[in-house]
């Protein structure tokens, strides 16, 4: 009896490895095979068929990062075939494209709020912060939410908060830690953040912000190491396996640590917001200069509605994820493309002389008119953004996209060098760092006509609602930079690009300064 008991156990337990194992493979084998050679036979180029991660491999983990530069791999599949217009490897439980044509592209743009949903992807521990803000809300609430931002965050508004910008780049540099004249090395893109971030928290609360602490640090800094914390366990194996439960469940005291610092903070946040509330209530908001929080919380619709203060709370928390590091990144490549290219700089300075002569001169229609500085720029961006393609999309329905008959449920991915940014028939030596290809009537995209070859800041509805700030902000601080330092980097230094959460430096930029006038 008891053998016959101890059989039907093993028994029962072989019969659930086997389901388990068929389970498995039908559903990270098969299913993102069959799929893959569904848009395959329509004449998307694919690479080897590896299951799960797909080309995740050859950039996030493989050669391409082996290699310092992360999209080697995806760069030489678009040399060797200019004419793909789509490509499509296995991911997860399905299939994963990505657009390589701009006309497809830009089809994708204009219908990106009927057709996609965003996949939260490694971002999912973020969900409880960012879930409800702009960058992850979906269909009419993103459009309402769009809507109320826009009104609050325009053009003008950035400009009344230019002397945000200037104030703290220069309070930040002012800290930089130097003991006498002799040069010292900094880590640029950690500096640099640390004025992206201080600027989001005081344009959105006002500057009384700075005399916030919480843990005796400032506001920016404590949701900087927050971010950290985050970041570090969504690029994690467990958040790959068991995804952000596992993270919440608290089994490891640093997850515990960690989400006992997100409890006070986002308590912090909801008490802030609060105040704002009161201060409206009060009659204070029309008299004072206005910060974003209490503008958004006055916004309305025209239906009367507003956003809810747990709304504007992840606009915050979402305006300084997404700006803070990315912009902070954009400013430190631009640091090491300035001492590889001593000519450009001086070029630069020139023209910088001729428009802003003092601080007082930074005026936003003085830096517009910087356009070596601009040119710069842009190709910085384009050789190392830090956000090189958008969030992936998951299609809701099935739909045709251009010729292409997509599934439901299928990834659709954008990386800007497949897409356009390494084609030579876009940008002639596109391996190489030339500012001058923007240079007026011979910009690649005014000379072919064609906009959307390049996008640093996405197209369509759902582009950067920052990048303005983002463009002002690196150009100042570029320009406070180069005005008060000679710069150079280590004379070994090779920058190697490696994708995190961003495209970016393995460790950041060691950038040697000395005061220019020691
Ligand atoms: C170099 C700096 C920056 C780069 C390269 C960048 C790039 C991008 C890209 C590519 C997108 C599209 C994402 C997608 O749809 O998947 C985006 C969206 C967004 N960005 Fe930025 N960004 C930068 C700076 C900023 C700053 C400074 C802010 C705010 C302070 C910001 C706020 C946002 C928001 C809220 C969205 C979502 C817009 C929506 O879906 O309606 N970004 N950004």
């Amino acid at each position: 009896m008891e053998l016959l008991s101890d059989v039907s156990f093993w028994k029962l337990f072989l019969t659930f490895i086997v389901i388990l194992i068929i389970y498995f493979t039908v559903k990270f084998i098969i299913r993102p095979y069959l799929l893959t050679r569904h848009y395959e036979k329509q004449g998307m180029l694919t690479g080897r068929f590896i299951p799960i991660l797909g080309y995740a491999l050859y950039t996030i983990v493989g050669p391409g990062n082996a290699r310092g530069d992360a999209y080697y791999y995806l760069k030489q599949l678009r040399k060797k075939n200019p004419e793909a217009r789509l490509m499509v490897f296995p991911y997860m439980d399905g299939a994963q494209i990505f657009l390589g044509d701009t006309s497809l592209y830009q089809e994708f743009t204009v219908n990106q709020t009927k057709y996609y949903t965003k996949e939260p992807g490694f971002a999912g521990p973020f969900m409880d912060m960012i879930g409800q803000g702009l960058i992850f809300s979906e269909f009419e609430k993103w459009k309402r939410q769009r809507k109320l931002v826009s009104q609050a965050f325009h053009f003008e508004f950035i400009q009344k908060n230019l002397s945000v910008v200037t104030d703290t780049t220069k309070d930040i540099i002012s800290q930089f830690p130097f003991k006498g004249n002799g040069p010292i090395t900094i880590r640029a893109i950690d500096e640099f953040q640390k004025i992206t971030g201080d600027v989001v928290c005081k344009i959105f609360f006002g500057q009384q912000v700075s005399n916030k602490l919480l843990f005796g640090k400032p506001l920016s800094q404590v949701l900087a190491d927050v971010n950290i914390g985050i970041i570090n366990y969504s690029m994690s194996l467990p958040n790959l396996i068991f995804g952000p439960k596992f993270q919440k469940m608290g089994l490891r005291k640093k997850d515990r640590e960690l989400m006992k610092k997100v409890k006070l903070f986002v308590a912090t946040l909801k008490e802030m917001i609060e105040g704002e509330k009161e201060a409206i209530a009060n009659g204070m908001g029309k008299s004072r200069e206005k910060s974003l929080a209490r503008l958004l919380l006055e916004e309305t619709d025209e239906n009367g509605s507003k956003l809810s203060g747990e709304e504007v709370l992840h606009q915050f928390t979402t305006f300084f994820l997404a700006g803070m590091d990315t912009t902070g990144h954009l400013a430190g490549i631009t640091t090491y493309y300035l001492c590889k290219y001593p000519q450009h700089k001086e070029a630069i300075e020139k023209e910088m002389d001729q428009f802003i002569k003092s601080e007082e001169d930074l005026t936003i229609e003085n830096l517009s008119k910087l356009e070596l500085m601009g040119n710069f720029i842009k190709e910085a961006l384009r050789c190392n953004s830090p956000a090189v393609g958008m969030i992936p999309r998951v299609a809701a329905v099935d739909h045709m996209l251009g010729p292409y008959k997509i599934r439901k449920g299928t990834y659709i991915n954008t990386n800007f060098y497949f897409l356009s940014w390494a084609d030579e028939r876009n940008f002639k030596d596109a391996n190489e760092f030339k500012p001058e290809r923007w240079a007026g009537a011979e910009a690649p995209d005014k000379k072919l006509g064609n906009p959307f070859i390049f996008t640093p800041f996405s197209a369509g509805a759902r582009n950067c609602i920052g990048q303005h700030l983002a463009v002002i902000e690196a150009k100042i601080i570029m320009w406070s930079m180069i005005k008060k330092f000679k710069m150079s980097l280590p004379p070994n230094f090779e920058l190697r690009m490696m994708q995190r959460f961003l495209l970016e430096p393995e460790d950041d930029i060691p950038l040697i300064i000395e005061p220019r006038n020691a």
